[in-house]
Formats: C-alpha cells, sequence, structure tokens
C-alpha cells in the first residue's frame, strides 16, 4: 500500500458527513472520510467502502480515484472519536444531489408560478440530464455485478458543472452479487 504522508495536512475542514461518515477535506485534491461513529465494524466496512471504489474506478465507472486508506492520526479532529484510518480520495468540486434538490425546492419556494417561470424550464433540463448521467454510471456498476444499496437517485452523487461530469460516491452500504 502507498504511504504518502498525510500528516503535514493539519487543518482538515468538514466538507460533509451523512449517516455514516465525515469527510474532511485535507489539500487542494483530497478528502479524508472518516466513521462518524466508531462501531467495531467502522473500520471493516471503510475498507469496503474503498475496495468497490476502487472496481468501480479500475472499471470506468465514475467515481473520485480512490487512493487508499490510510492510518491518521487525530488530523485536528474533536468531532470524531479519534478514528485511525480515513479512506483518502480525490475532492471533486460541485454539487451533491441533496444540495441540487435542496436549492430546486427554494427556487420553487420563492417562485409560485415556477412552471410558468423559464428557469424552470432551465432547472428541468438541467435535472433530466444529471438524472441520465446518474443512471449510466448506476447501469455501468450493475454490468460489473455490483448490487448499488439504494439505486435510486437519491443524492448520493457529486455534479461537477466545471468538468460537466457526474461522479457517484459513497458505497458503505453496496454489495457484490452472489
Ligand atoms: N470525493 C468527495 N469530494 C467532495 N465532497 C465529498 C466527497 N465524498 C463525499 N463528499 C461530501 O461528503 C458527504 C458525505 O459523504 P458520503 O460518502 O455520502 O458519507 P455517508 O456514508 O456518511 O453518507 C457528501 O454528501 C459530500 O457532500
Ligand atoms: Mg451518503
Amino acid at each position: 500500500m502507498k504511504t504518502k504522508n498525510f500528516q503535514k495536512y493539519l487543518l482538515p475542514y468538514e466538507i460533509g458527513r451523512g449517516a455514516e461518515g465525515i469527510v474532511y477535506k485535507i489539500s487542494d485534491k483530497y478528502v479524508a472520510k472518516v466513521p462518524r461513529i466508531c462501531y467495531p465494524d467502522s473500520k471493516k466496512n471503510l475498507r469496503k467502502e474503498f475496495e468497490i471504489a476502487k472496481v468501480l474506478f479500475e472499471n470506468g465507472v465514475s467515481v473520485p480515484e480512490p487512493e487508499g486508506i490510510f492510518k491518521i492520526r487525530n488530523l485536528g479532529l474533536t468531532s470524531v472519536i479519534i478514528p485511525s484510518e480515513a479512506f483518502i480520495m480525490e475532492y471533486i468540486k460541485g454539487k451533491t444531489g441533496s444540495e441540487f434538490f435542496r436549492d430546486y425546492s427554494s427556487f420553487r419556494m420563492v417562485n409560485p408560478n415556477f412552471i410558468e417561470s423559464p428557469s424552470f424550464a432551465g432547472y428541468n433540463e438541467e435535472y433530466n440530464h444529471i438524472k441520465k448521467l446518474y443512471e449510466e454510471e448506476i447501469k455501468k456498476a450493475k454490468e460489473i455485478g455490483f448490487l448499488p444499496f439504494d439505486a435510486e437517485f437519491n443524492g448520493n452523487y457529486i455534479w461537477s458543472a466545471e468538468r460537466s461530469k457526474l461522479y457517484l460516491i459513497d458505497f458503505g452500504m453496496w454489495e457484490w452479487e452472489t
């Protein structure tokens, strides 16, 4: 396993969290995902998530490039119970599915006649485009033999408008087809 020194990134900051993990930006290029709660399986799950990400990446599914599992000494974090390992992956600048839907909902609230509004058409177009990309990546993952835990258009992706590219994230609950 590669042993890059991530210790030098002393000031990580939180950029997201979900049910299982907290994700910290640790440099221009990388984020570190650490388990939110140190339950007995958390280390194993993190490794499993990394392995899945690696297979997906190597088979051409669009995911943030996985770097590996690295030991970290408390990165200066106080909100987690001294995680000892982190899943390091490429940082993707963009909008997550949940952010997309949050913005969409506020847009609807401030625009009561949103259906007639020209920007709604824009939103709709963007929505359909992103959804199509999402479904394509999920389809590829299934073809490789994965059972995506929740293959709904549910927010576990990042849309990079800059790169015009959608990245699947969060494989903690995924399984292999048996
Ligand atoms: N590679 C990444 N680049 C940028 N942000 C990320 C990356 N991975 C995760 N995030 C952010 O962290 C949040 C939580 O990550 P996720 O893997 O979904 O954790 P959980 O397993 O707890 O749901 C995401 O919704 C997103 O905002
Ligand atoms: Mg998630």
